[in-house]
């Protein structure tokens, strides 16, 4: 199969020689049984050149299981990848068969392989150089034919050198590494992997699609790109269901980018359409300001969206184990009782939007824009019902009822939420989703891990602040 045949069928776009490589790659190790290790950062398409691998080898016609390695927690992933005898730990209440075992026959995807704890990569270790495995709990010797891949997007020598990582198995899964590089090294690729996911969401949302003038290209072109593809994707998507004008422009995107820290003139840009002077007149400032809160709100939404929806791809692994139940109704009815394979667009985040709740904030957005509210009032009752729907229909892809303040309120009684309880908001429903772990809600938010700190530090002086006063 040429390159041009490969990206179509697997959807990987660009041409950049950096792409070249990374197909090249993997149409030489695809048809072996070799291990592959995909390195590169969060969002350059590691899941991508995974299921290429896969798809290209001769253990295509069984689905390939994903783990991510990181959504496991710690103590449990050893029996989710290999199974457990009954009893073997306090909640496992039946013997139960691992993803080594139901991938007898075909390929496993440990995702965020960095994650992994040293138990587990013992046994890992174990499988890759033997085929032999046993349950947690049992000393039974089982075997399994199975192909591994991986992907990290950790530096894993630096991991070893730290002892976090075992020596003896990074060089087990090192044979052949394929390293997909950052969106900012590929430059070329930028505007046709936009484009063409902007051409999909036009057409999922019905909207016009429309021009990029010179100076959107060009901001998309410098910019640095920190979530990579996902979030190309992600502005591709926002672009085709919030703006409204004939042409996009850098100032219409310029709000949807984690702060722009282009040179100069950028550095420092309030996430806030800021066309023209700053205005004066109090009541379009703060028409400004809401319109900001809710491109931040949706912003975040979505991302959140899209972690959970990862959560849920690579389903934790509850349905077995009682002790963190609250998943399970996360899991979509589409999904298989076990582990997302292939590729399949209606397990994606998108399909866990509110089509209403998310034209709803575009028309108040749109009505704020143009300037629409009769009054202050009228304008942050609109703004406040639809920050809620905003959080709501976040939540309802969490699966958590909404704990909002304005639940059975009526709409003149809710109050706008400031853009600080939403953040908080946010950051601590992030958190929940990752146990606690800073470095992937960090990662999730796009904000660096000593800001996370930072805000978990403030919500806890201020909330010891509330408690004496
Ligand atoms: N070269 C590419 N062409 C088109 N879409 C891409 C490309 N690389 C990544 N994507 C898309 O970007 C998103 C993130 O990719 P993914 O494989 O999940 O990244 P990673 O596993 O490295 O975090 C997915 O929606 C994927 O389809
Ligand atoms: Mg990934």
């Amino acid at each position: 199969m040429d390159r041009t045949s490969m990206q179509e069928r697997f959807g990987i776009i660009g041409t950049s020689p950096g792409i070249r490589h990374v197909l090249d790659r993997v149409r030489q190790v695809a048809p072996t049984d070799i291990t592959v290790l995909i390195e590169g950062e969060s969002g350059v398409g590691k899941e991508l050149v995974a299921k290429a691998v896969h798809e290209l080898s001769s253990r295509r016609h069984n689905p390939m299981l994903t783990i991510n390695c990181a959504a496991i927690p710690e103590g449990l992933l050893e029996s989710e990848l290999f199974g457990n005898e009954k009893g073997a730990y306090t909640g496992a209440v039946e013997r139960r068969r691992g993803y080594f075992e139901e991938s007898n026959g075909s390929s496993i995807f440990l995702d965020e392989i960095g994650e992994m704890p040293l138990s587990a990569q013992v046994r890992l270790l174990r499988v890759l150089e033997t085929g032999e495995y046993s349950r947690v709990g049992s000393s039974t010797v089982l075997y399994s034919d199975v192909r591994v891949i991986a992907a990290t997007n950790r530096n894993l020598g630096q991991d070893v050198a730290s002892g976090r990582f075992r020596e003896d198995l990074y060089y087990r899964l090192s044979t052949v590494i394929v390293t997909v590089p950052p969106l900012r090294d590929r430059k070329e690729d930028i505007l046709p992997i936009f484009e063409s996911f902007r051409h999909k969401f036009t057409q999922r949302y019905n909207r016009p699609m429309r021009t990029l003038d010179a100076s959107a290209q060009s901001l998309l072109l410098r910019y640095r790109w920190p979530g990579n593809a996902r979030e190309l994707r992600n502005l591709a998507e926002q672009t085709a269901v919030l703006l409204r004008s004939e042409t996009i422009t850098a100032d219409d995107i310029r709000p949807f980018l984690r702060g722009v820290s282009g040179s100069g003139s950028e550095a420092g840009l309030l996430p806030v359409r800021t066309t023209g002077q700053v205005s004066k007149d109090p009541e379009s400032r703060e028409r400004g300001l809401i319109y900001g809160a809710l491109l931040e709100l949706k912003k975040d939404v979505a991302e959140l969206k899209d972690s959970v929806g990862q959560l849920i791809a690579r389903p934790p692994p509850e349905w077995s184990a009682p002790h963190s139940a609250q998943h399970t109704s996360l899991r979509p009815s589409q999904l298989g009782p076990h582990l997302e394979s292939g590729s399949d667009e209606s397990a994606s985040p998108s399909s866990f939007m509110l089509d209403d709740e998310d034209s709803f904030i575009e028309d108040v957005a749109y009505e704020i824009e143009q300037g629409n509210g009769e009054n202050g009032e009228d304008l942050s009752v609109a703004a406040a019902g639809s920050a809620a729907s905003g959080q709501a229909s976040g939540s309802a892809a969490s699966g958590q009822a909404a704990s909002g303040s304005g639940a059975g309120l009526s709409s003149s009684e809710v109050e706008i939420p400031s853009l600080e309880d939403s953040e908080r908001r946010l950051i601590e429903e992030a958190l929940k989703r990752y146990n606690g772990n800073r470095r992937q809600t960090a990662e999730v938010l796009g904000i660096s891990e000593r800001t996370l700190y930072r805000k978990i530090k403030e919500y806890e002086k201020s909330d010891a602040a509330e408690e004496e006063s």
